[in-house]
């Protein structure tokens, strides 16, 4: 059953999503090589509780921890340890909070250095493919549109792997509400979104192969060919006409700018 949300309570959906931006702009401002991903998972605890809210993640079927850190060919659910960033890796951030009662979830991908040209394409055309997405999620739209549009972008323009075992989500007062979000799908297909409905999108995205597994811990999961996998998710209101997106990258693209440690993509212009 969808849960569709007043504009009241969309407004304090914005505030929990923006936790989330903002909590993930301030670890932009520590990531580097050396780091632990512990230490990270860490000051996301405290920079959580210091706004008031709680991190959702923490305890959620016996998840031990604040977020999910997802290093290279870790897709998502990545368990914080105390290995260290090295120069080259990427690390996919995912956090949840609970602020007034209302979820926000969402994640970014970050380059510590440079992983290669081909990485950094994958980064950028997996964040690209979640503001497509985006823009299919208006009312009077199906769930697949978004989900074709993702798949369009990523699978049949750049021959990347759409992983298929794992979903975008409706948020609310919890964390996962109706409906399903794929990333893979046909268009006009599943649910019709209706005005007030609050989805997490979040393209889950291999270089390689679409293939995963899960590790013996019940949560890292990996892509079968051990190559690398980007995600990206963003909190978005179904409304008439234009999605609003709750969560905002702002921040945190300022803050991945400004730090000399993180690589950013840039498409060269051709000379002259
Ligand atoms: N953001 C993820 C999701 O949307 C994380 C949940 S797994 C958890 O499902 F256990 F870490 F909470
Ligand atoms: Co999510």
């Amino acid at each position: 059953m969808m849960i569709l949300k007043t504009n009241e309570q969309v407004e304090m959906m914005r505030q929990s999503a923006l936790l989330v931006s903002k909590t993930l702009s301030e670890i932009a401002k520590h990531l580097k090589a050396g780091v632990t991903t512990l230490s990270i998972d860490k000051m996301i605890g405290q920079f959580v509780r210091d706004h008031h809210a709680v991190p959702s993640f923490l305890n959620y079927r016996g998840y031990r921890f604040n977020s999910c850190i997802s290093v290279n060919d870790v897709v998502v659910h990545g368990l914080p340890t105390q290995n260290e960033l090295k120069e080259g890796d990427i690390v996919s951030i995912d956090i949840g909070v609970i602020l007034n009662g209302w979820h926000g979830d969402h994640a970014y991908t970050f380059a510590i250095g440079d992983p290669g040209e081909d990485v950094m394409k994958l980064i950028h055309e997996t964040k690209v493919s979640l503001y497509k997405g985006i823009e299919k999620a208006v009312a009077g739209n199906r769930v697949g549109d978004i989900a074709f549009a993702i798949q369009e972008h990523t699978e049949k323009k750049h021959g990347y792997g759409v992983v298929r075992e794992l979903v975008g989500h409706g948020l609310g007062k919890n964390m996962h509400e109706d409906p399903q979000v794929p990333n893979y799908g046909k268009r006009g297909s599943g649910p019709k979104m209706k005005e007030g409905l609050v989805l997490a999108i979040e393209p889950m995205i291999n270089l390689g192969k679409k293939e995963v597994f899960t590790e013996e811990d019940g949560w890292t999961v990996r892509t079968k060919d051990g190559k690398p996998s980007v995600h990206f998710e963003h909190d978005v209101c179904i409304r008439k006409g234009k999605a609003d997106i709750l969560s905002d990258y702002s921040f945190i693209e300022q803050a991945e700018a400004a730090n000399q440690n993180l690589f950013t993509y840039h498409i060269l212009q051709p000379a002259g």
